[in-house]
Protein backbone atom coordinates (compact mmCIF):
# COMPACT_ATOMS: atom_id res chain seq x y z
CA UNK A 1 0.00 0.00 0.00
CA UNK A 2 1.37 3.50 -0.89
CA UNK A 3 0.90 6.36 1.18
CA UNK A 4 0.72 9.59 -0.72
CA UNK A 5 0.57 13.10 0.77
CA UNK A 6 0.61 15.47 -2.82
CA UNK A 7 -2.28 15.59 -4.92
CA UNK A 8 0.53 15.99 -8.36
CA UNK A 9 2.00 12.49 -6.86
CA UNK A 10 -1.39 10.73 -6.67
CA UNK A 11 -2.39 12.16 -10.33
CA UNK A 12 0.26 10.57 -11.67
CA UNK A 13 -0.09 7.11 -9.84
CA UNK A 14 -3.76 7.26 -11.52
CA UNK A 15 -2.92 8.11 -14.76
CA UNK A 16 -0.40 4.98 -15.03
CA UNK A 17 -3.37 2.99 -13.56
CA UNK A 18 -5.65 4.57 -15.83
CA UNK A 19 -3.74 3.99 -18.87
CA UNK A 20 -3.32 -0.23 -18.17
CA UNK A 21 -6.94 -0.36 -18.49
CA UNK A 22 -7.31 -0.68 -14.49
CA UNK A 23 -10.88 0.39 -12.94
CA UNK A 24 -10.48 3.06 -9.86
CA UNK A 25 -12.90 3.50 -6.66
CA UNK A 26 -12.33 6.03 -4.15
CA UNK A 27 -13.58 6.10 -0.66
CA UNK A 28 -13.30 9.45 0.59
CA UNK A 29 -13.00 9.62 4.54
CA UNK A 30 -12.01 12.23 7.32
CA UNK A 31 -10.40 9.39 8.70
CA UNK A 32 -10.58 8.00 12.99
CA UNK A 33 -11.59 4.70 10.67
CA UNK A 34 -14.34 2.15 11.78
CA UNK A 35 -16.25 -0.73 10.83
CA UNK A 36 -18.49 1.55 8.39
CA UNK A 37 -15.86 2.89 6.72
CA UNK A 38 -13.88 0.20 6.19
CA UNK A 39 -17.84 -1.64 4.92
CA UNK A 40 -16.60 1.10 2.11
CA UNK A 41 -13.40 -0.63 1.62
CA UNK A 42 -14.46 -3.73 1.28
CA UNK A 43 -17.21 -2.69 -1.35
CA UNK A 44 -14.49 -0.91 -3.32
CA UNK A 45 -12.09 -3.37 -3.18
CA UNK A 46 -15.03 -6.36 -4.54
CA UNK A 47 -15.78 -4.02 -7.67
CA UNK A 48 -12.71 -2.00 -8.30
CA UNK A 49 -8.89 -2.68 -9.61
CA UNK A 50 -7.34 -0.28 -7.50
CA UNK A 51 -8.99 1.38 -4.42
CA UNK A 52 -7.99 4.49 -3.10
CA UNK A 53 -8.67 5.16 0.38
CA UNK A 54 -8.17 9.46 1.21
CA UNK A 55 -8.13 10.61 4.92
CA UNK A 56 -8.60 14.32 5.41
CA UNK A 57 -10.39 16.41 8.16
CA UNK A 58 -11.79 18.82 5.91
CA UNK A 59 -12.18 22.18 7.54
CA UNK A 60 -14.57 23.58 4.69
CA UNK A 61 -17.35 21.84 6.08
CA UNK A 62 -17.23 22.14 9.57
CA UNK A 63 -19.31 25.22 11.42
CA UNK A 64 -17.35 28.27 13.50
CA UNK A 65 -18.73 26.40 16.62
CA UNK A 66 -17.82 22.75 15.53
CA UNK A 67 -15.03 20.22 16.29
CA UNK A 68 -12.87 20.88 13.38
CA UNK A 69 -9.89 20.97 16.30
CA UNK A 70 -11.76 17.93 18.09
CA UNK A 71 -12.01 15.83 15.25
CA UNK A 72 -10.19 12.43 16.09
CA UNK A 73 -6.98 12.09 14.07
CA UNK A 74 -5.11 8.59 14.34
CA UNK A 75 -3.25 8.78 10.91
CA UNK A 76 -1.01 5.17 12.29
CA UNK A 77 -3.72 3.35 12.67
CA UNK A 78 -5.77 4.75 9.94
CA UNK A 79 -3.08 3.13 7.56
CA UNK A 80 -2.98 -0.06 8.91
CA UNK A 81 -6.61 -0.57 9.23
CA UNK A 82 -6.48 0.94 5.35
CA UNK A 83 -3.81 -1.80 4.33
CA UNK A 84 -6.01 -4.36 6.26
CA UNK A 85 -9.08 -3.46 4.32
CA UNK A 86 -7.48 -3.83 0.94
CA UNK A 87 -6.62 -0.43 0.22
CA UNK A 88 -3.96 0.09 -2.50
CA UNK A 89 -3.26 3.85 -2.06
CA UNK A 90 -3.67 6.09 0.25
CA UNK A 91 -4.51 10.05 -0.53
CA UNK A 92 -3.65 12.12 3.02
CA UNK A 93 -2.89 15.69 2.42
CA UNK A 94 -2.53 18.65 5.00
CA UNK A 95 -4.71 21.68 4.49
CA UNK A 96 -2.37 23.14 2.62
CA UNK A 97 -1.79 20.41 0.20
CA UNK A 98 -5.42 20.52 -0.73
CA UNK A 99 -6.40 24.05 -0.31
CA UNK A 100 -5.14 27.41 -1.94
CA UNK A 101 -4.70 30.34 0.43
CA UNK A 102 -6.85 32.15 -2.37
CA UNK A 103 -8.81 29.89 -3.40
CA UNK A 104 -11.77 31.64 -5.31
CA UNK A 105 -14.20 28.38 -6.06
CA UNK A 106 -16.95 26.89 -4.77
CA UNK A 107 -19.32 24.30 -5.42
CA UNK A 108 -22.46 24.72 -5.02
CA UNK A 109 -25.07 22.34 -4.88
CA UNK A 110 -29.12 24.03 -4.39
CA UNK A 111 -31.94 22.49 -2.75
CA UNK A 112 -31.10 19.34 -1.62
CA UNK A 113 -28.09 20.99 0.85
CA UNK A 114 -30.30 23.33 1.80
CA UNK A 115 -33.08 21.45 3.91
CA UNK A 116 -32.57 19.09 7.14
CA UNK A 117 -28.04 19.22 8.17
CA UNK A 118 -27.97 22.04 5.55
CA UNK A 119 -31.01 24.09 7.60
CA UNK A 120 -29.07 23.34 10.51
CA UNK A 121 -25.76 23.27 9.72
CA UNK A 122 -25.05 26.03 6.67
CA UNK A 123 -22.51 26.07 4.83
CA UNK A 124 -21.56 22.52 5.96
CA UNK A 125 -22.74 21.03 2.13
CA UNK A 126 -20.33 23.72 0.21
CA UNK A 127 -17.65 22.14 1.79
CA UNK A 128 -18.14 18.67 1.18
CA UNK A 129 -19.27 19.35 -2.38
CA UNK A 130 -16.25 21.45 -2.96
CA UNK A 131 -13.70 18.63 -1.13
CA UNK A 132 -15.03 15.99 -2.81
CA UNK A 133 -15.36 17.36 -6.48
CA UNK A 134 -11.49 18.17 -5.89
CA UNK A 135 -11.19 14.24 -4.48
CA UNK A 136 -12.83 13.62 -8.05
CA UNK A 137 -10.68 15.26 -9.78
CA UNK A 138 -7.25 14.08 -8.37
CA UNK A 139 -8.37 10.51 -8.40
CA UNK A 140 -10.07 10.28 -11.37
CA UNK A 141 -12.31 7.64 -9.84
CA UNK A 142 -14.85 4.91 -11.93
CA UNK A 143 -16.66 4.29 -8.98
CA UNK A 144 -17.20 6.56 -5.58
CA UNK A 145 -18.28 4.89 -2.45
CA UNK A 146 -20.38 6.72 0.07
CA UNK A 147 -22.38 5.64 3.44
CA UNK A 148 -25.88 5.65 3.53
CA UNK A 149 -25.67 7.15 7.35
CA UNK A 150 -25.23 10.14 5.83
CA UNK A 151 -28.22 10.32 3.81
CA UNK A 152 -28.37 14.03 2.53
CA UNK A 153 -24.53 13.52 1.83
CA UNK A 154 -24.59 10.86 -0.46
CA UNK A 155 -28.02 12.52 -2.14
CA UNK A 156 -26.30 15.78 -2.73
CA UNK A 157 -22.71 14.47 -4.05
CA UNK A 158 -25.36 12.66 -6.52
CA UNK A 159 -27.09 15.45 -7.69
CA UNK A 160 -23.61 17.11 -8.08
CA UNK A 161 -22.36 14.05 -10.52
CA UNK A 162 -25.60 14.07 -12.51
CA UNK A 163 -25.54 17.91 -12.93
CA UNK A 164 -21.76 18.43 -13.71
CA UNK A 165 -21.70 14.91 -15.90
CA UNK A 166 -18.96 13.75 -13.81
CA UNK A 167 -18.17 10.44 -15.71
CA UNK A 168 -18.65 8.15 -12.88
CA UNK A 169 -20.79 6.35 -10.34
CA UNK A 170 -21.87 7.08 -7.58
CA UNK A 171 -22.27 3.53 -5.08
CA UNK A 172 -24.65 4.12 -1.37
CA UNK A 173 -23.55 1.41 0.96
CA UNK A 174 -25.86 0.20 4.15
CA UNK A 175 -25.37 1.84 7.51
CA UNK A 176 -22.94 -0.37 9.64
CA UNK A 177 -24.77 -0.46 13.15
CA UNK A 178 -23.53 -1.31 16.68
CA UNK A 179 -24.95 -4.87 18.09
CA UNK A 180 -27.05 -2.66 19.74
CA UNK A 181 -28.51 -1.07 16.65
CA UNK A 182 -26.49 2.42 17.29
CA UNK A 183 -24.99 3.44 13.85
CA UNK A 184 -21.31 3.30 14.09
CA UNK A 185 -19.71 7.12 14.03
CA UNK A 186 -16.64 8.94 14.63
CA UNK A 187 -18.74 10.96 17.21
CA UNK A 188 -19.79 7.76 19.49
CA UNK A 189 -16.53 7.65 21.38
CA UNK A 190 -17.40 11.15 22.97
CA UNK A 191 -20.57 9.56 24.53
CA UNK A 192 -20.14 8.83 28.18
CA UNK A 193 -21.93 5.30 28.87
CA UNK A 194 -24.96 7.06 30.26
CA UNK A 195 -25.00 9.21 26.88
CA UNK A 196 -24.44 6.09 24.75
CA UNK A 197 -27.61 4.09 26.51
CA UNK A 198 -29.63 7.27 25.64
CA UNK A 199 -28.61 7.58 22.30
CA UNK A 200 -30.14 4.24 21.23
CA UNK A 201 -33.48 5.62 20.92
CA UNK A 202 -32.68 7.22 18.15
CA UNK A 203 -32.14 3.84 15.89
CA UNK A 204 -35.47 2.43 18.15
CA UNK A 205 -37.27 5.18 16.33
CA UNK A 206 -36.36 4.52 13.23
CA UNK A 207 -36.93 1.16 13.84
CA UNK A 208 -40.27 1.43 15.28
CA UNK A 209 -40.91 3.96 11.73
CA UNK A 210 -39.95 1.01 9.67
CA UNK A 211 -42.22 -1.25 11.14
CA UNK A 212 -45.31 1.32 11.03
CA UNK A 213 -44.68 1.74 7.26
CA UNK A 214 -44.46 -2.11 6.39
CA UNK A 215 -47.68 -2.35 8.88
CA UNK A 216 -49.27 -0.60 6.07
CA UNK A 217 -51.47 1.45 9.31
CA UNK A 218 -49.55 4.42 8.95
CA UNK A 219 -49.31 7.34 6.92
CA UNK A 220 -45.74 9.10 6.47
CA UNK A 221 -47.30 12.16 7.88
CA UNK A 222 -48.21 10.05 11.33
CA UNK A 223 -45.04 8.17 11.14
CA UNK A 224 -43.23 11.38 11.71
CA UNK A 225 -45.44 12.89 14.72
CA UNK A 226 -45.18 9.73 15.94
CA UNK A 227 -41.24 10.14 16.04
CA UNK A 228 -41.08 13.40 17.03
CA UNK A 229 -43.11 12.62 20.32
CA UNK A 230 -40.95 9.89 20.97
CA UNK A 231 -37.66 12.18 20.65
CA UNK A 232 -38.61 15.32 22.13
CA UNK A 233 -39.43 13.87 25.28
CA UNK A 234 -36.69 11.06 25.29
CA UNK A 235 -33.77 11.15 28.22
CA UNK A 236 -30.80 13.04 27.51
CA UNK A 237 -31.85 13.71 23.55
CA UNK A 238 -32.10 17.31 22.44
CA UNK A 239 -33.90 17.03 19.09
CA UNK A 240 -32.60 19.03 16.08
CA UNK A 241 -35.00 17.53 13.41
CA UNK A 242 -37.00 14.24 13.29
CA UNK A 243 -38.60 13.69 9.71
CA UNK A 244 -40.17 11.78 7.26
CA UNK A 245 -39.23 12.84 3.14
CA UNK A 246 -39.17 12.25 -0.20
CA UNK A 247 -35.98 10.02 -0.96
CA UNK A 248 -34.90 12.47 -4.08
CA UNK A 249 -36.16 15.97 -3.01
CA UNK A 250 -36.19 15.65 0.91
CA UNK A 251 -39.27 17.16 1.22
CA UNK A 252 -42.61 16.18 3.28
CA UNK A 253 -43.52 12.85 2.08
CA UNK A 254 -47.23 13.12 1.45
CA UNK A 255 -49.51 10.25 2.46
CA UNK A 256 -49.55 8.83 -1.48
CA UNK A 257 -45.63 7.70 -1.06
CA UNK A 258 -44.67 4.05 -1.25
CA UNK A 259 -41.16 4.54 -0.23
CA UNK A 260 -39.99 7.83 2.10
CA UNK A 261 -36.71 8.18 4.56
CA UNK A 262 -36.81 8.90 8.15
CA UNK A 263 -34.54 11.22 9.00
CA UNK A 264 -33.01 12.31 12.66
CA UNK A 265 -30.49 14.54 14.18
CA UNK A 266 -30.07 15.27 17.63
CA UNK A 267 -27.23 16.06 20.26
CA UNK A 268 -26.85 13.36 22.98
CA UNK A 269 -24.72 15.67 25.96
CA UNK A 270 -22.50 17.54 23.47
CA UNK A 271 -22.14 15.15 20.81
CA UNK A 272 -24.83 15.43 17.61
CA UNK A 273 -25.41 12.35 16.00
CA UNK A 274 -27.56 11.40 12.95
CA UNK A 275 -29.34 8.52 11.75
CA UNK A 276 -31.58 6.90 8.62
CA UNK A 277 -34.11 4.29 7.74
CA UNK A 278 -35.52 3.92 4.44
CA UNK A 279 -39.52 3.33 4.83
CA UNK A 280 -41.48 1.11 2.53
CA UNK A 281 -44.91 1.54 2.91
CA UNK A 282 -47.82 -0.87 2.44
CA UNK A 283 -50.16 -1.34 -0.49
P1 LIG B 1 -16.61 10.61 7.25
O1 LIG B 1 -17.54 11.10 8.28
O2 LIG B 1 -15.25 10.13 7.65
O3 LIG B 1 -17.34 9.44 6.47
C1 LIG B 1 -16.75 8.85 5.34
C2 LIG B 1 -17.77 7.94 4.70
O4 LIG B 1 -18.08 6.87 5.60
C3 LIG B 1 -19.09 8.65 4.37
O5 LIG B 1 -19.54 8.26 3.08
C4 LIG B 1 -20.02 8.13 5.45
O6 LIG B 1 -21.39 8.11 5.07
C5 LIG B 1 -19.49 6.72 5.65
N1 LIG B 1 -19.91 6.17 6.94
C6 LIG B 1 -19.75 6.74 8.17
N2 LIG B 1 -20.33 5.97 9.13
C7 LIG B 1 -20.89 4.91 8.48
C8 LIG B 1 -21.65 3.79 8.90
N3 LIG B 1 -21.96 3.58 10.18
N4 LIG B 1 -22.05 2.89 7.96
C9 LIG B 1 -21.75 3.09 6.64
N5 LIG B 1 -21.04 4.14 6.18
C10 LIG B 1 -20.62 5.04 7.08
O7 LIG B 1 -18.49 11.90 5.32
C11 LIG B 1 -17.36 12.35 5.42
O8 LIG B 1 -16.37 11.74 6.15
C12 LIG B 1 -16.93 13.64 4.72
O9 LIG B 1 -18.03 14.49 4.61
C13 LIG B 1 -16.31 13.39 3.32
C14 LIG B 1 -17.29 12.75 2.34
C15 LIG B 1 -15.04 12.52 3.44
C16 LIG B 1 -15.88 14.76 2.71
O10 LIG B 1 -14.98 15.40 3.54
Amino acid sequence: MDVLQYPAEIQTCVRERRRSCQSIGLVPTMGALHDGHLSLVAAARAECDVVITTIFVNPTQFGPDEDFEQYPRRLEIDLELCQSAGTDLVFAPTVGDMYFSDSNTTVHVSGVSQVLEGASRPSHFDGVTTVVAKLFNITQPDRAYFGQKDYQQQLVIRRMVRDLNWPLEVVTCPIVREPDGLAVSSRNRFLSSREREQALILNRTLVRARNRAVDGQSSPVQIQAEMSRQLLFADGVELDYSLVVDPETLQPAGDDHQTAVALVAARVGRTRLIDNQILTFAG
